[in-house]
């Protein structure tokens, strides 16, 4: 087993410190803000992550893992050091780099012993070139280090299954020792390993993130186009699941792609090849396709209703996929602030990420509108005008569609996540209008509302 530090607390750093204290090896995350450490030193998990705080709480108490800000300590005597920091977006789409630069430094002024420093954070291609420059230049001791490769796939929501139950693991290297011992390192989880040069190992990454990107981007290009045709997006996407090359996964149209990686990836990556001279035309598509998505339905209802103004608005689900409190790159945070701007009084419900939404949009005032955080989707949906769908949690997906008509003053819903059938919504009496699939239009559901009110009496 080996002595391991893991710098930066965030998804990647944490969730790989704990789960390498998981399968044996001895850990330290470092991070600088020290209320944080703090908090994870009591047992709680900073960020919101399945079954994280639980592997926590019991590698802590096996004295597996510690948390510190005094990264001296944590790195001196270290086998491996795991950089998992943050590379944000410049305003330029290329990856800002300064965090990694910061720890290099402390590296190269604090280890006492041959070290591999192993990247995890997503860096562009060659960058890992020039850490290991940087860190050899501001060596103080006479040590070997190297650095590799290790890029990370892991899926917010399911960042600890993910991690201990990867599909692969990638490792970069330049030299035989580093390869030996990162292979080492990883053979408790069991997992296939592609072992490949430090370069390819960076550009995996961007191309795998890319590619899952386009793929969305194409299905919501083709939702777009189904719509206009008279298609069901839905069914188009199951036809083409049975083909293997195609798969079954990530075929699902809706409002865009959030997050923290699929918005920066594919920028970073069409940065990179703006700077080797070349365009990197179906990424820059993907990226094009996706900024029109998530107003979609916004643009739709604006049609639909001329104004917001003074319409009670619910909004269910504000993050960007469930099960994270994560906003990132959320489809409401292009949204909400299009429908205060026409002086919607919003009803917004969120299972766990309203309370970092009321960090961008307090609750009351806005402008010209108002924003209302509510506790269950019945207080959302109670007398309101509209209803507009940004996130599929569990507790949206409970809502039948009856409840949407018993409760709205009109019952006019807008899915951005295809969450219902659209027989079910006709039946209901819901006017419906979802990605890629026909909408049930007002005079229809009126239509089958009369339909069902006549039987009643009847
Ligand atoms: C993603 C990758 O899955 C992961 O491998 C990588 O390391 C980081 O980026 P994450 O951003 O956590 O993970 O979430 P993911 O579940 O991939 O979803 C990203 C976005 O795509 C979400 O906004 C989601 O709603 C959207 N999405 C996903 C679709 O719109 N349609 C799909 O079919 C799948």
């Amino acid at each position: 087993m080996y002595k391991i530090a893991v710098a930066g607390t965030g998804y990647v750093g944490l969730v790989a410190g704990v789960c390498f204290a998981e399968v044996g090896h001895q850990v330290t995350c470092v991070d600088i803000d020290e209320k944080k450490v703090n908090v994870m030193k009591s047992g709680v998990s900073p960020i919101y992550e399945t079954g994280l705080e639980k592997l926590m709480q019991k590698n802590y108490a096996a004295e597996r893992i510690d948390y510190t800000t005094d990264y001296n300590s944590a790195y001196k005597n270290a086998d491996a050091i795991f950089i998992g920091v943050g590379t944000p977006e410049r305003r330029d789409g290329s990856a800002n780099l300064s965090y990694i630069a910061t720890v290099a430094r402390q590296i190269a002024e604090s280890i006492e012993k041959d070290c591999l420093v192993v990247v995890k954070s997503t860096v562009p291609v060659g960058t890992n070139d020039k850490v290991e420059q940087f860190i050899q230049d501001f060596l103080v001791n006479d040590v070997k280090v190297e650095v590799a490769s290790n890029p990370e796939f892991l899926a917010q929501g399911s960042a600890v299954h993910d991690t201990l139950h990867a599909e692969r693991i990638i490792i970069g290297t330049e030299s035989k020792w580093a390869e030996e011992l990162l292979m080492k390192i990883y053979k408790p989880f069991n997992l296939p390993i592609v072992s490949v040069n430090r370069r390819s190992a960076e550009m995996i990454k961007y191309a795998s993130n890319d590619f899952l990107a386009l793929k969305i981007s194409y299905m919501n290009d083709i939702a777009n186009l189904c719509e206009l045709v008279g298609a069901d997006v839905q069914d188009v996407a199951k036809g083409m699941s049975y083909d293997a090359r195609i798969g079954n996964k990530f075929l699902n149209a809706g409002i865009g792609y959030g997050g923290s990686c699929f918005p920066k990836d594919t920028k970073a990556l069409e940065n990179i090849a703006k700077q080797h001279g070349y365009e990197l035309r179906t990424v820059k598509a993907a990226i094009d396709v996706n900024k029109d998505q998530k107003t979609l339905l916004y643009k739709k209802a604006s049609k639909r209703l001329i104004t917001f103004n003074g319409l009670k608005v619910a909004v269910l689900g504000l993050t960007f996929k469930p099960g994270t409190d994560d906003l990132r790159e959320a489809a409401s945070l292009e949204n909400v602030p299009l429908l205060l701007e026409q002086g919607a009084d919003i009803y917004a419900y969120d299972p766990v990420g309203a309370s970092n939404f009321a960090k961008v949009h307090p609750e009351g005032k806005n402008g010209k509108g108002n924003i209302t955080y509510v506790t269950n989707v019945k207080e959302a949906l109670d007398s309101a005008n509209v209803c507009f769908i940004f996130t599929e949690w569990g507790e949206v997906k409970a809502v039948t569609p009856g409840k949407y008509r018993e409760l709205m003053r009109t019952p006019l819903v807008y899915d951005g996540r295809n969450i219902y059938s659209i027989d079910e919504m006709k039946e209901a009496g819901v006017e419906y209008h979802s990605i890629g699939r026909k909408a049930v239009e007002r005079e229809v559901a009126k239509e089958s509302r009369n339909i069902e009110l006549q039987t009643v009496r009847s």
